[in-house]
């Protein structure tokens, strides 16, 4: 029993000494607030998270999967983004088919870079 208790208590130490560091590190490293607003365009910033969440497979112009909602261009971007639908669709709310279809939802700095996007006036840049 007594040969037991050094190499556990040493291996607590370990543990509990390179747990809080790992944390130390990872909170210095990726802030929990982290999402950069700044510089958000339609064609470097929305597009783009556009196509990565699987969104143009089916609101594209030649995909008809999508309910004839045309999210591969501005103007059909512009028009959801006016009749609330795009916000309401992605934050999943109440009353909006949640989106996307059949993935898990957006990530919340994504959903914050598109509503920062239209609260700005929806600029075509
Ligand atoms: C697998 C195909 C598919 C994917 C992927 C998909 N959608 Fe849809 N989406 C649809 C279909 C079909 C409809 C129309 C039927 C409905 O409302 O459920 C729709 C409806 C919508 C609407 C209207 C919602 C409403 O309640 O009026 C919006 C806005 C929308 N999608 C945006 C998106 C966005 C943004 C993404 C990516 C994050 C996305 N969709 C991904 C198929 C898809």
């Amino acid at each position: 029993m007594k040969k037991l208790l050094l190499p556990v208590l040493i291996s607590l130490v370990l543990i509990i000494f390179f747990s809080g560091c790992y944390y130390d590190i990872e909170d210095k490293l990726y802030p929990k607030s982290a999402c950069d607003t700044s510089n958000i365009t339609y064609s470097k910033t929305i597009a783009p998270i556009l196509q990565n969440y699987g969104c143009i497979s089916c609101h594209g112009g030649n995909a008809a999967s999508g309910g004839n909602i045309i999210l591969d261009t501005y103007a059909g971007v512009k028009t959801y983004a006016q009749n609330g639908r795009l916000t309401g669709s992605i934050n999943q709310s109440a009353g909006y088919s949640a989106m996307p279809l059949g993935g898990s939802k957006m990530n919340s700095c994504d959903i914050t870079k598109v509503t920062s996007w239209i609260n700005s006036g929806i600029p075509n840049n």
